[in-house]
C-alpha cells in the first residue's frame, strides 16, 4: 500500500470512529435524561463552579437533583447563567431546594459562609463538591509569578478551604435533624494534568497535583469520621474551558481527532464526570477514600495510543 493509500484507510477508519464516538455520546446523554434512583436523597450539598452551561459543575447540579438531593447551594463567581441553572433545576425537580450564590470559591469568607449556611437553614451538609477552575494557557518561558499564584489560589487554595470548612460542618451532629453521626463525602476536581505531564501548564498541573494531595492528607487527617475525601481526575472533556480546542477542530474538519491518544480513542462529556461525582457523593462509593480518580478514556494508564498498533 502507498503511503497515500495509508493516509486515506486512516482518515476513513478515524471518521468512522468520530461516528462512534457521537453516537455514543448521544447514548450517555439519554442515559443521563433517565429517571434517577433517589441515591442523594434528603442529601444537602454544596457545589462550585456551576456557571458554565456545558460545565462539569452544571451537569453535576442537574445530576444531584436527578437523584433526589433535598437542597443544592450552587456556587461560581460568574452569575449569568446562575438564574437559568436554578430554574431549570427547579423546573425538572421541584421538591430540590436550589440557592445560587455569586461568589469566588477561593474566598475563605464565602466558602465558610456557605457551610455555615447549610448547618443553620438545613441541619446539615453531606456532601461539597469543589470544582471550581481554571487553565492558564502560557508556555513556562512566559509564566509570571502573578500567573502561577493565581492558578495555585483558585485552583488548589479553593480546594484546601473546601475541605477545611466542608470538613467542620460534616462533624456537627443534628440528632432531631436526622444527623447523629459524622460523615460526608468531600469531592475534588483534579486533573490528568496533576498525575502526569503534557495535559496542562505548569502552574496548572501544579495546582492539580496539590488538588490530588490534599485530598490523600486530609482524608488521613479526618480519620475515624466517616468524612470521605476523593478527587476526579478528568481527562479531555468537553466543556466551556475546552470549548475552543473543540471549535476550532470541528471548523478545520480534525473533530475525529480530538481524544485519539487515548485507550477508548475519544473526548468526553461533563456528564462523564457527573456520574463518577455521583457514585463518590452517594454511598455506592462508602470506601473509597483518599483516591485521586481519573475519568479519562484510559490516558493517564496509557502511553499515546498510536492507532491500529496493538503494543
Ligand atoms: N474540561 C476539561 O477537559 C477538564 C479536564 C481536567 C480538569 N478539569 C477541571 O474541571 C473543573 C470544571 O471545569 P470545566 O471543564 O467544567 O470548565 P468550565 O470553564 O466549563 O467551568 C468552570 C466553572 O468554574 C467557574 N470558576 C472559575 N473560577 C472560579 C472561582 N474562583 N470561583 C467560582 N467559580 C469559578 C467558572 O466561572 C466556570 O463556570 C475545573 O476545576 C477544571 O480544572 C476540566
Amino acid at each position: 500500500m502507498s503511503s497515500y493509500d495509508k493516509v486515506r484507510t486512516q482518515s476513513k477508519v478515524n471518521e468512522e470512529h468520530y461516528k462512534n464516538t457521537l453516537a455514543r455520546i448521544e447514548q450517555i446523554q439519554a442515559q443521563f435524561k433517565a429517571p434517577g434512583n433517589g441515591k442523594l436523597k434528603g442529601k444537602v450539598a454544596v457545589i462550585t463552579g456551576v456557571g458554565s452551561l456545558k460545565g462539569i459543575g452544571r451537569a453535576t447540579a442537574i445530576l444531584f437533583a436527578r437523584e433526589g438531593v433535598h437542597a443544592l447551594y450552587l456556587i461560581d463567581y460568574d452569575g449569568v447563567n446562575l438564574p437559568d441553572l436554578k430554574s431549570t433545576i427547579e423546573g425538572k425537580y421541584p421538591g430540590v431546594q436550589v440557592t445560587t450564590l455569586q461568589a469566588d470559591a477561593a474566598d475563605e469568607a464565602a466558602i465558610s459562609a456557605v457551610c455555615e449556611r447549610a448547618l443553620k437553614e438545613q441541619g446539615r451538609l453531606d456532601i461539597f463538591f469543589a470544582n471550581a477552575g481554571f487553565a492558564s494557557r502560557d508556555v513556562l518561558a512566559n509564566t509570571t509569578v502573578e500567573t502561577f499564584m493565581e492558578t495555585m489560589r483558585v485552583n488548589a487554595l479553593s480546594c484546601f478551604l473546601a475541605v477545611k470548612h466542608a470538613s467542620a460542618a460534616m462533624l456537627k451532629l443534628n440528632p432531631s435533624g436526622g444527623k447523629d453521626k459524622t460523615g460526608g463525602s468531600i469531592i475534588l476536581t483534579a486533573s490528568t494534568a496533576g498525575i502526569r505531564s503534557g495535559a496542562g501548564t505548569i502552574d496548572y498541573s501544579a495546582s492539580k497535583a496539590a488538588v490530588n494531595s490534599i485530598a490523600k492528607t486530609s482524608a488521613y487527617q479526618l480519620q475515624r469520621t466517616d468524612i470521605r475525601v476523593n478527587t476526579i481526575c478528568p481527562g479531555l472533556i468537553e466543556t466551556g474551558m475546552t470549548g475552543d480546542t473543540f471549535e476550532y477542530a470541528r471548523q478545520r474538519g480534525t473533530a475525529g481527532k480530538i481524544g485519539q491518544l487515548n485507550p477508548l480513542g475519544r473526548f468526553g462529556i461533563a456528564e462523564e464526570i457527573a456520574n463518577a461525582a455521583l457514585f463518590l457523593a452517594s454511598d455506592d462509593s462508602s470506601y473509597v477514600n483518599g483516591q485521586n480518580i481519573a475519568v479519562d478514556g484510559g490516558l493517564s494508564a496509557s502511553h499515546p495510543v498510536v492507532p491500529g498498533r496493538w503494543a
